[in-house]
């Protein structure tokens, strides 16, 4: 296996281009289920979990082909509506086909994803959605079986809000379903992030009548078919916040270019108060190099507030600053797996109660690490860009899953970061 060999403390400068959104393209790629007509989806990223989505999809009788980062998809075969175990247990994501396959093939099944390293992840809110809509919901043997009435399912108002406020996957898979429901579905407390705004778009650049995505209430009135489609996936939010924090981190005026700077509000607000600027032009955000970082305060919320996905390269980036910072992790809160790992790098972070609390040291010091996930494992690898001496990141092919050659890219920066098969490190570290 490879890791990333990391020596801290090099300036980074020019310019890093966003590629489109994994979590924008895994729902999207599933509405190639809903249509007989050809689909062609571009800006999808490289990347081990669209891969992981496009062989679910081939499964279910789709024909696919990706040329860089086109994907184009036919349905060949609708008889098989059951997702495997052996692919949706190594991405939770699997589970957005559910509403498609129910809506267009009137049942599916899907194992039941099963827990996951940044938490408790349950489905019961996708489950209620489309029970609302009429359908049969069994378990067995781990598996998930959503079946259509007789008659087909119906609209209806649906609340879907859970314990943590909304959920961005059932609210995709409710309205993938409810495109083929009978009336008109409304969807109250639906989530509002960017990824369900550019689902609802090219669902409607297909045929389909939904208004309000983006608002915590979407209004779906049915159709009976969508039709082929091409579609260009969104820029992926995520990965512009890591680019920027690596700009912020390491203090280089890099810009950080085919963003969308108006899905970063928050983010860039958390920046200011920690005195960067960023400074903005069409699509690029540039860092304006700063002092040491000041310490500030953020709690992770559902779009448009602070995203969960960016809480560990903040953490990272807050490791750092001048003072004490505090995170809230209100979505997942056990999602603080890169706080110990940290520590080997000398941070001053104590975690309790879904909360960090971080005292900003000085310097951090390279040493050998863990990433435990993918977002913790790009925090890791920003925390040794700015470290003194060389930093070890093992498990890479978690960051793997959805930053496409994240390594190359940040090389590129002048970030001073290999990929080296890990056994070698080892071999030439035991002496
Ligand atoms: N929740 C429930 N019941 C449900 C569904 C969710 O209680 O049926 C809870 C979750 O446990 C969590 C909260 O609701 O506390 C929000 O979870 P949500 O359902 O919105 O998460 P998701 O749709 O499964 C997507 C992203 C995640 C991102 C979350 C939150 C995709 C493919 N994944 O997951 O992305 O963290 O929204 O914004 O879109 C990542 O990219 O690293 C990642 C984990």
């Amino acid at each position: 296996m490879d890791c990333y060999l990391v020596n801290g403390g090099a300036k980074l400068s020019g310019t890093i281009q966003v590629n489109g959104s994994k979590n924008a393209a895994l729902p999207i790629l599933a509405v190639s289920l809903m249509t007989t007509g050809r689909c062609a989806f571009h800006n999808v990223p490289a990347i081990r979990d669209l891969q992981t989505q496009v062989k679910i999809l081939n499964t279910l009788g789709i024909e696919s082909q990706w040329h860089g980062h086109t994907v184009t998809t036919k349905v060949v075969d609708s008889y098989n509506s059951i997702a495997p175990y052996e692919l949706v247990k190594t991405m939770r994501a699997g589970v957005c086909v559910l509403g498609p396959l129910l809506g267009m093939r009137g049942q599916a099944t899907v194992s039941l994803p099963g827990g996951c390293v940044i938490g408790e992840r349950p489905i019961d809110l996708h489950l209620k959605g489309l029970a609302a809509l009429g359908a049969e919901i069994t378990l067995d043997q781990g598996n998930i079986h959503v079946k259509a009435p007789r008659g087909g399912l119906r609209g209806t108002t649906i609340y879907l809000g859970g314990k943590f406020g909304s959920s961005v996957l059932a609210t995709d898979n409710v309205m993938c379903a409810a495109v083929f429901a009978k009336g008109t579905t409304v969807i109250e407390c639906a989530a509002c992030e960017p990824e369900v705004v550019d689902l609802a778009d090219c669902l409607n650049a297909m045929g389909a009548q939904i208004e309000g995505a983006g608002s915590p209430r979407i209004t779906i009135r049915g159709v009976r078919r969508l039709k082929g489609v091409e579609w260009n996936v969104i820029p992926d939010r995520i990965e512009t916040a890591t680019f920027l924090i690596a700009g912020a981190i390491t203090r280089s005026p890099i810009t950080v270019a085919g963003g969308r700077p108006d899905h970063q509000l928050a983010v860039l607000d958390t920046l200011r108060q920690m005195g960067i600027e960023v400074r903005r032009s069409g699509t690029r955000m540039t860092i304006v190099p700063a002092d040491r970082p000041k310490a500030t305060e953020v709690a992770t919320l559902p779009y448009p507030a602070f995203p969960t996905d960016v809480q560990s390269p903040m953490l990272a980036l807050m490791a750092i600053a001048n003072g004490t910072s505090i995170i809230t992790e209100r979505i997942y809160p056990d999602r603080f797996m890169a706080a110990a790992e940290m520590k080997r790098l000398g941070a001053n972070i104590a975690v309790s109660n879904g909360q960090a609390v971080i005292q900003g040291v000085e310097r951090l010091s390279g040493a050998p690490v863990m990433a435990s996930d993918l977002r913790a494992g790009a925090a890791l690898v920003l925390a040794a860009l700015a470290a003194q001496g060389q930093t070890r990141v093992s498990r890479i092919y978690h960051v793997e899953r959805g930053y496409e050659r994240f390594e190359e890219r940040l090389r590129k920066l002048g970030a001073q970061i290999a990929r080296v098969p890990e056994e070698a490190v080892v071999a030439a570290e035991a002496g």
